[in-house]
């Protein structure tokens, strides 16, 4: 406990860790045991804290220093705690049907399994398989067309979207200004009772960030915890050579935007990055996704049109339509054997995270 304590505590090169561990030292509590062997007292003083020893939210080994300002927005435990009651939270929507996680299941890496293209109210399909939501503090920009640059306006464009929550921010904070409940759960976390958009957004924005997976099996080996067997680590050889160049450790994205090489689809039309900068050089560009946690966040790709990672593998060797924008590394054929592809689905396996996908602190808060 005291180890895991100091490490995060040495951890230097980021301000923004001051704030929590002000934060963290709030929260200790100290406790005395008395015990008495043969009579003598002994006095033993543990640190306690009152909710947990974990920080809310520190940088893992070897990643990069996060993109979100923190010190713009302070984690506290209240504040991620009410983030998580409105990413749960139907009154968001409409007509209290929808809620954050409707599309974003926890056990899912936070994405939605069931279906291609997302559905939200009154069973509206939309035009976009949902994104995953793991290591947002590292994110540049958000959603496939990089639409949105800040998480903490995230949540208005599902809010507000027609085929989503359809609801106006003004409305939600009147229900739940009138709500019995959350006048109460804002005054714990902001010493008022007032709820406003922009508290609103934040904590959304504070339980999101919590969301950060790096203790996959992948992890574990590069900490020299585990190791990789022998398909594993010829999949991961093969996996740097034609894959990381895009979806670079380890976050598994560079953060930018690409074609790779789908097919248009005639119906949906979608040009991706174009549509947001109206740049010929950008048309079906698309954010490089996380490949974290891939195993479970199936289908695939931002139209969802892969139904499993053997049609991935079959897309970026035999599938690869060719168009002016297409990422260089992929004009010419991906040569992988069918034992190649079988070893680097089992290197991506490796990315399952089961203690993020099952972490009690990020379901359904009773
Ligand atoms: C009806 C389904 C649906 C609902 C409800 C929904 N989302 Fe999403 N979410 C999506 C889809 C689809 C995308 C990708 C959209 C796109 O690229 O155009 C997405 C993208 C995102 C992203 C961007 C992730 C990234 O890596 O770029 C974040 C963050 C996010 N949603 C958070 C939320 C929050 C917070 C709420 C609740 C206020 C919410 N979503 C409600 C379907 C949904
Ligand atoms: C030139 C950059 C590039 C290279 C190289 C590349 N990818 Fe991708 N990958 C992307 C982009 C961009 C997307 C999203 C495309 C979309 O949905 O329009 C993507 C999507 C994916 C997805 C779907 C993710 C999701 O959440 O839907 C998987 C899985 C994947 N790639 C695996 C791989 C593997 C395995 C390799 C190597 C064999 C590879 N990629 C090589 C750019 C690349």
């Amino acid at each position: 406990m005291t180890k895991k304590y100091f490490s995060f505590l040495s951890r230097k090169n980021n301000s923004n860790c001051k704030l929590l561990i002000a934060k963290y030292f709030n929260k200790i509590q100290p406790l005395f045991i008395i015990l008495k062997p043969m009579g003598i007292p002994i006095v033993l003083l543990f640190l306690a804290s009152s909710d947990t020893f974990e920080p809310l939210f520190s940088v893992p080994q070897g990643f990069p220093k996060p993109v979100y300002d923190f010190t713009k927005n302070p984690l506290t435990i209240e504040k991620v705690e009410l983030g998580r009651r409105l990413f749960y939270e139907p009154l968001l929507s409409r007509d209290g049907t929808i809620s954050c996680a409707s599309c974003h299941l926890s056990y899912t890496g936070f994405t939605h399994i069931d279906h291609s293209l997302s559905h939200g109210i009154d069973n509206r399909i939309g035009t976009r398989n949902s994104l995953a939501l793991v290591n947002l503090a590292w994110n540049k920009t958000f959603m496939w067309d990089g639409a949105v640059n800040h998480l903490d306006m995230q949540a208005l464009a599902p809010l507000s979207s027609r085929d989503e929550m359809d609801e106006n921010m003004a409305h939600v904070v009147q229900k739940l200004q009138q709500s019995n409940r959350y006048p109460r759960f804002f005054q714990q976390a902001f010493g008022d009772s007032s709820v406003t958009g922009e508290r609103i957004l934040k904590v959304i924005s504070q339980f999101m960030l919590t969301l950060v997976s790096a203790n996959a099996k992948y992890d574990k080996v590069m900490r020299n915890e585990a190791s990789f067997n022998e398909y594993e680590a010829k999949g991961y050889e093969l996996f740097k050579k034609h894959c990381a160049s895009c979806h670079t450790e380890p976050l598994f994205t560079h953060s930018g935007f690409e074609n790779n090489g789908l097919k248009p689809d005639s119906i949906l039309n979608d040009k991706g990055r174009m549509t947001i900068t109206g740049r010929k050089e950008d048309s079906l560009l698309f954010k490089v996704p996380t490949l974290r946690n891939i195993e479970v966040t199936y289908p695939y790709m931002h139209d969802g049109r892969l139904p499993n990672l053997q049609m991935v593998l079959y897309h970026y060797t035999e599938g690869v339509y060719q168009s002016s924008t297409l990422a260089k590394q992929l004009r010419l054929k991906m040569p992988l054997s069918e034992e190649d592809k079988v070893n680097i689905i089992a290197f991506l396996h490796t990315l399952t995270d089961e203690t993020f996908l099952r972490n009690p602190k990020f379901q359904y808060l009773r």
